[in-house]
């Protein structure tokens, strides 16, 4: 099957990376998870806020609890917005074809993430400032939290669809805008496990970090103490990684099949099984006694963090595989046109020319030929294109063919062609001549790749 007929494969040739490919994919990794820890903390630090706030209005310390918390998201998020910049240049430089029709596509959306971004930090900022001025007008003040939590989520829905859809090149035809993005297979099913994920990262987080040592909790909250605070958020991190075994399989039966390996496979089975370790000792840890709790919650940390990093290089070997078949389509084009260029050029520069015919006919079939048809859209416009362009005008043509410009999107740009100008205008005059019967092709069986100028 032609695969370019359902996928636009750009005849560009690609550029020579700035950075060794292997170092530049490592560094996306470890960089990307780093950016979106702290995604994460930011996106459930708010949907936690919102949640305790509400619960709040029963029990006072819930309502304490949301503000010691609001107070870590805005840190949260200027880190995370730090963290992204490098990923975001990575994956510029070793996706760009990909990532640059994925923005296109969705564009409107895409350019909103910068105006959404803003609002979000000014809301939070709002939200955690007014707790006190507020305070009489709660239903209000929640609002406001429930908003800054709103945005936040809607971020990060905007970026997956973009990065998933880059990944299937066959997609880019059919989709339009962002809405219809968000219909492609594997999109909802990766947001509810983002989701999740920020539930079970930020509870965790808060875990450790509200029941630090020189954190008062006792004279903070009036009922919580250090042990049922971690008790409570170790088991929302146990309840929210659990339901991850639910959705888990769903993100990865939804994947489409083109990108699947057999070593991906592996290092997913890994990453969970080292999940269901941290789940384990999750379990035990939110069952055990008042004094003994908070004792295995650095090996949990561990065991989730390698987690993260498998299911990070899992996702990485995913991309890899979902748009390497298009990759291996680009270069080979680029590689073809290249081939044929030089060719060309070798013939015009050695003076090759069939024998027989008047000169024009000669040149053309030496040089031309090789990527110009009567009828047929080959490397470049067929004759007849031509024929319209430039009729009563082979000088235009003599003075394109020595210094080519770039004129159609689809098309790689033509190279030049130095020959003596006799011999040029004499091959334009051939081209401008309408067509002797014997240069008529079969009628066009559809467009070529690269056809659609
Ligand atoms: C290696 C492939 C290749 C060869 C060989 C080649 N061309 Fe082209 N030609 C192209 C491509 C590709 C385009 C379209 C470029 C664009 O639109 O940017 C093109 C476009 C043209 C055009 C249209 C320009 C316009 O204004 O739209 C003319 C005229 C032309 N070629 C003449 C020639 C002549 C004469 C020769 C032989 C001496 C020749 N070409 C050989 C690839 C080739």
């Amino acid at each position: 099957m032609d695969l370019t007929s359902f996928m636009p494969v750009p005849s560009d040739i690609p550029l020579p990376l700035p950075l060794d490919r292997v170092l530049g994919e490592a560094l996306l990794v470890v960089v990307f998870l780093a950016h979106i820890l702290f995604v994460n903390l930011m996106v459930g630090g708010s949907v936690l806020t919102v949640v305790c706030e509400i619960m709040g209005l029963k029990r006072r310390d819930y309502d304490t609890l949301a503000r010691e918390i609001a107070k870590t998201i805005t840190v949260n998020k200027s880190l995370a917005v730090v963290l992204g910049v490098a990923p975001l240049l990575l994956i510029n430089v070793l996706y760009t074809t990909y990532f640059y029709s994925a923005n296109a596509l969705t564009g409107s959306a895409w350019i909103l993430i910068v105006p959404l971004v803003i609002l979000a930090f000014l809301v939070a900022y709002a939200h955690k400032y007014s707790w006190d001025r507020m305070a009489s007008a709660k239903g209000m003040h929640i609002v406001l939290g429930a908003l800054a939590a709103v945005l936040f989520l809607l971020v990060p829905l905007i970026f997956l669809s973009n990065i998933n859809l880059m990944l299937f090149p066959d997609k880019w035809l059919v989709v339009e805008g962002f809405l219809s993005t968000l219909a492609l297979p594997n999109v909802l099913p990766r947001y509810a496990h983002f989701v999740l994920a920020c539930v079970a990262v930020s509870s965790l987080f808060l875990a450790i970090y509200l029941t630090r040592p020189s954190f008062p909790v006792e004279t903070v909250f009036e009922t919580f103490t250090r042990a049922s605070l971690r008790r409570g958020l170790l088991g929302l991190t146990f309840g929210a990684t659990l339901v991850q075994f639910l959705i888990g399989p769903l993100v990865f039966f939804t994947l489409p099949t083109r990108g699947l390996g057999w070593f991906m496979i592996v290092v997913l089975a890994v990453g969970v099984g080292l999940a269901i370790a941290a789940v384990a000792l999750l379990w035990r840890e939110i069952r055990s006694a008042r004094e003994r709790i908070g004792g295995r919650v650095m090996p949990i940390v561990g065991l989730l963090a390698c987690t993260v990093l498998c299911m990070g290089y899992g996702r990485h070997l995913y991309r890899e595989g979902a748009v390497g078949e298009h990759r291996g389509l680009t270069v080979a084009r680029a590689e073809e046109l290249t081939r044929l260029a030089a060719a060309a050029q070798l013939r015009a520069e050695l003076d090759i020319e069939p024998a027989g015919g008047p000169p024009g006919e000669r040149v053309f079939k030496s040089v031309c030929t090789a990527c110009h048809m009567e009828d047929k859209v080959l490397v470049g416009p067929s004759l007849r294109e031509i024929r319209q362009l430039y009729a009563g005008d082979p000088a235009g043509i003599v003075k394109w063919t020595l210094a080519p410009g770039k004129k159609r999107q689809r098309f790689q740009q033509m190279p030049a062609f130095r020959m003596p100008e006799s011999k040029l205008m004499a091959v334009a005059e051939y081209m401008l001549e309408p067509p002797a019967p014997a240069r008529e092709q079969p009628a066009p069986t559809g467009e070529a790749p690269g056809g659609r100028g």
